[in-house]
């Protein structure tokens, strides 16, 4: 058969070229991933002796987070929302890890007096924090409050990692040398810093601009905390991973879900989402670097301008204190 007849053979149709080029761009994402993600395997971080803990540990990026730390030695507490779902977590990052290292702790970031209480076990537990990963997000819910009169989407992405870093400030110092990860979000560079949101009030959001503005506010804290923790031993940074398929549509209608999935061909798998996260936590480079925002190419990036705004982030610092009442003991 020449070349020519095998060529008009039917199987060429429209349908079969669509798929072939669909595969080659597939490959292209695959090798582009690998030539820009951080080389894991390359670094040689051992963390025996170490705690850390990941919140939004038992699925996504947490979940591949915490099996990599255990992997490394680290005792890792997995703070989740779900007992249930947390223990099944455990037990699968157990079996993969070989960690007997692993300890479950509840909490739901959207409720402050979950933060305390889950704090004060923490502390029982582990009075020294070498590494904590702010990783728990939502989003696709619409304004709801909480019983405790605070947005949802606000409470679980930004406040209750707020309180949960400010009353651990005490552990991480003890521990002598501390890393804060904070996982963001490049939707941070659509949203705007409106304290109002925080309570559900506010400039009206577009869809899904909650998570947007929550994941900025963030971000904005960065020079803030970073610059109170100055000489402490602690560095506080924030990372992008990247567009990663995740349960993290969950809460969307199905058919956001359904093209999520469909493009999802062409988005990390969670193990190449944590990739950048991990860059924050282990590498030796970033010893001493503190109060930097990371693309998902594990490269220091400017954040938005309205997170660099000192006046703006000294007064979100001062409201978010006075929401969570800070200065009260945990
Ligand atoms: N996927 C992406 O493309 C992408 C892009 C940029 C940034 N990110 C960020 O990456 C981080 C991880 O997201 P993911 O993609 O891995 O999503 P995910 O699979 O949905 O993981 C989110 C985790 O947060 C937990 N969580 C949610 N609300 C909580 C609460 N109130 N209290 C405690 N835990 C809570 C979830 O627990 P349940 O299982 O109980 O709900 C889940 O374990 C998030 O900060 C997200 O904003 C993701
Ligand atoms: C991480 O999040 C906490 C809580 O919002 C904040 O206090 C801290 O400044 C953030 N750090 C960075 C580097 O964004
Ligand atoms: C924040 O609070 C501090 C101390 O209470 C105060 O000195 C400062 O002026 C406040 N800043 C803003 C912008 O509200």
């Amino acid at each position: 058969m020449s070349l020519w007849s095998l060529l008009s053979t039917p199987i060429w149709g429209p349908g079969s070229v669509l798929l072939i080029l669909v595969l080659l761009l597939r490959l292209g994402v695959k090798i582009w991933h690998k030539i820009h993600l951080w080389d894991l395997q390359g670094c040689s971080a051992e963390l025996t002796g170490k705690t850390a803990v990941v919140t939004g540990a038992n699925g996504g990026i947490g979940k591949a987070v915490s099996q990599e730390l255990a992997c490394r030695g680290a005792r890792v507490i997995l703070a989740c929302r779900s007992r249930e779902h947390g223990q099944r977590a455990l037990n699968e990052i157990q079996a993969a890890s070989r960690s007997n290292r692993l300890l479950l702790g509840e909490v739901d970031l959207s409720s402050m007096a979950s933060v305390r209480s889950f704090v004060r076990w923490l502390l029982r537990e582990s009075p020294e924090i070498h590494l904590l990963v702010n990783n728990a997000a939502v989003c696709g819910f619409p304004t709801t409050l909480t019983p405790e009169g605070l947005d949802l989407t606000f409470a679980t992405n930004y406040i209750g990692p707020f309180l949960l870093t400010n009353l651990l400030q005490g552990a991480l110092q003890r521990a002598g040398s501390a890393r804060v990860v904070n996982v963001s979000s490049f939707r941070q560079a659509h949203g705007y810093i409106d304290e109002d949101h925080l309570i559900g009030a506010g400039r009206p959001l577009t869809f899904n601009q909650n998570y947007d503005c929550s994941k900025l506010l963030l971000a904005s804290f960065t020079r803030s905390l970073a610059q109170r923790l100055q000489g402490t031993g602690v560095t506080v940074n924030s990372v992008e991973p990247g567009v990663v398929y995740t349960g993290i549509m969950k809460h969307f209608s199905w058919s956001y879900r359904f093209l999520f999935w469909l493009l999802s061909f062409f988005f990390k798998d969670s193990k190449q989402g944590a990739i950048p996260v991990l860059y924050l936590c282990l590498a030796k480079e970033l010893d001493g670097i503190s109060g930097k925002y990371f693309s998902s190419s594990c490269v220091i990036t400017l954040p938005p301008k309205a997170a660099r705004d000192p006046h703006v982030a000294q007064s979100l610092w001062n409201t978010t204190a006075r929401l969570t009442n800070l200065d009260k003991v945990a």
